[in-house]
């Protein structure tokens, strides 16, 4: 059994290696989106494979795909014991824009107690966590619960494999839950929990006009200009409330009670820092609903790109042929992304002009999940907190999204514990994103704990 005194030891004894083994995977540019990297992403792949044998995990393989491999490995001790699922992500976002770094993005550094890197919080960082819990429960009288890993390299772009190979892969994935430190924590001095995350439904609009650009002089006017009705209908999908005015779109929204939302409006939340963080003069959203609710429970329709006619140096007097805008909307619980990509596609053909040819095109989607709070997993996770940062964590709703997380319900049977240890101010998916130090290393301590209560409480 792991104390949080042998936690602290083993981790004063073993700190600067920690670090030396997630600055070489950081080091590894697992761009998942890019096919140019795609001999990198089997590289971080082997690179989880070999750690975890060096930590001391059984039936450690890389499992190929028709996509980008998911590293297995497993430690299980006794069929008696309950069973932990660790899921994460090797892959990350692409660095771009290159320039807006201050320091190379797969050359991580230290500055100001962070790790600046592409994926140190999403999520080599995170998920790096708990191969090292792991080794460290190892290292001290071994695991005290079966587990199983299963890293995926394909987040960053939907998961679509994956979903095969929880599919197929049923019995060899059977556990009593999942664990997953993908998301964030409200502040180093407010640990919290996410308790939900968005679903996601991701398209793209083309619009097309004339057969070729024409001379915005001699054809402007009198020929629709597919970028000025594709802004005409943007700026028409929310009104003067910022209420989204697709048709049936809060349909199936869950409303939260008054007492629901009180509660959560607990939370620790200072707008005017908020603000300062981003530099912005105000906020603005959905009227009658406060920031936190905004991010946590409604959901919300933005613009991702938008594009179509001269963009070049100087200026072309250009009436383009066609416009392009990709958009995701975020869903909460009960919004279905099948149905709500449908009435989007519906409602944008209903208010096209003739005079263009609009298209829909649906990218990936994702359904919304709620983690349980009544459960040993969700209290051991609780604990494990409360024993690292002092504190009891707060249930939060997170705005982003793991699409695989609803998958892992519906066809594993299995709930997901969100174990963030991330900062929203550490601009994951951004330039210069970062971890702290101390976020990485309080979040081994708290995984080993989290293990060895789950494996308590559930006797
Ligand atoms: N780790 C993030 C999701 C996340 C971020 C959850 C912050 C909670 C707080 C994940 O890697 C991610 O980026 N997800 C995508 C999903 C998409 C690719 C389908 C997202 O949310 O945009
Ligand atoms: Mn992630
Ligand atoms: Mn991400």
């Amino acid at each position: 059994m792991i104390t949080k005194e042998e936690t602290g030891k083993y981790l004063d004894e073993n700190k600067q290696r920690f670090l030396d083994e997630l600055f070489d995977l950081l080091r590894i540019p697992s761009v998942s989106a890019d096919p140019k990297f795609k001999g990198d992403v089997k590289k971080a792949a082997e690179f989880m494979k070999a750690k975890f044998e060096e930590a001391g995990a059984d039936n450690v393989e890389v499992c190929e795909t028709a996509g980008h491999p998911i590293v297995y490995a497993d430690k299980l001790i006794d069929p008696k014991l309950p069973t932990v699922l660790v899921y994460g992500h090797y892959d990350v976002q692409p660095a771009d824009p290159y320039e807006l770094w201050d320091s190379e993005p797969f050359n991580p550094v230290i500055k100001d107690g962070k790790i600046v890197a592409r994926g140190s919080a999403d999520d080599k960082g995170q998920m790096y966590i708990h191969v090292k819990a792991f080794e460290m429960m190892m290292q001290n009288g071994g695991v005290p619960c079966n587990v199983k890993f299963m890293i995926e390299g394909e987040e960053e772009v939907g998961s679509e494999n994956l979903e095969i190979f929880i599919a197929e892969n049923k019995e060899k994935l059977k556990s009593d839950v999942i664990v997953i430190s993908d998301t964030s924590m409200i502040a180093n001095e407010h640990p919290s929990m996410a308790v939900s995350l968005k679903g996601i439904s991701y398209l793209e609009i083309e619009v097309t006009g004339p057969n070729r650009d024409l001379h915005s002089g001699v054809y402007g006017g009198a020929v629709a200009n597919p970028i000025n009705v594709l802004a005409r209908m943007i700026a028409s999908l929310q009104d003067e409330n910022r209420k989204v005015t697709v048709p049936g779109f809060y349909d199936k929204v869950l409303e939260l009670t008054q007492a629901e939302r009180d509660e959560m409006n607990k939370a620790p939340f200072n707008l005017d820092v908020y603000k300062r963080d981003l530099k912005i003069e105000d906020v603005e959203g959905e009227a009658t609903y406060n920031t936190l609710e905004r991010m946590g429970i409604r959901p919300t329709l933005d613009v991702n790109g938008i594009w179509g006619g001269y963009i070049g140096e100087g200026a072309k007097t250009v009436l383009p042929s066609k416009a392009n805008a990709k958009i995701s909307m975020r869903l909460v619980p009960n919004q279905n992304h099948h149905e709500i990509t449908e009435l989007f596609q519906k409602h944008l053909e209903s208010i096209a002009p003739k005079s263009v040819k609009v298209k829909v095109i649906p990218h990936h989607g994702g359904m919304p999940y709620v983690t349980p709070t009544d459960t040993d997993s969700y209290k051991a996770a609780e604990k494990a907190f409360e024993k690292v940062w002092g504190k009891k964590p707060i249930p939060t709703r997170e705005g982003g999204s793991i699409p695989i997380v609803s998958l892992f319900k519906d066809i594993l049977g299995l709930d997901s514990i969100l174990m963030g240890f991330g900062l929203n101010s550490d601009a994951i998916h951004s330039p210069n994103e970062s971890f702290g130090v101390e976020n990485y290393l309080k979040g081994i301590e708290t995984v080993a704990l989290f293990h060895q209560y789950f494996a308590e409480l559930d006797k």
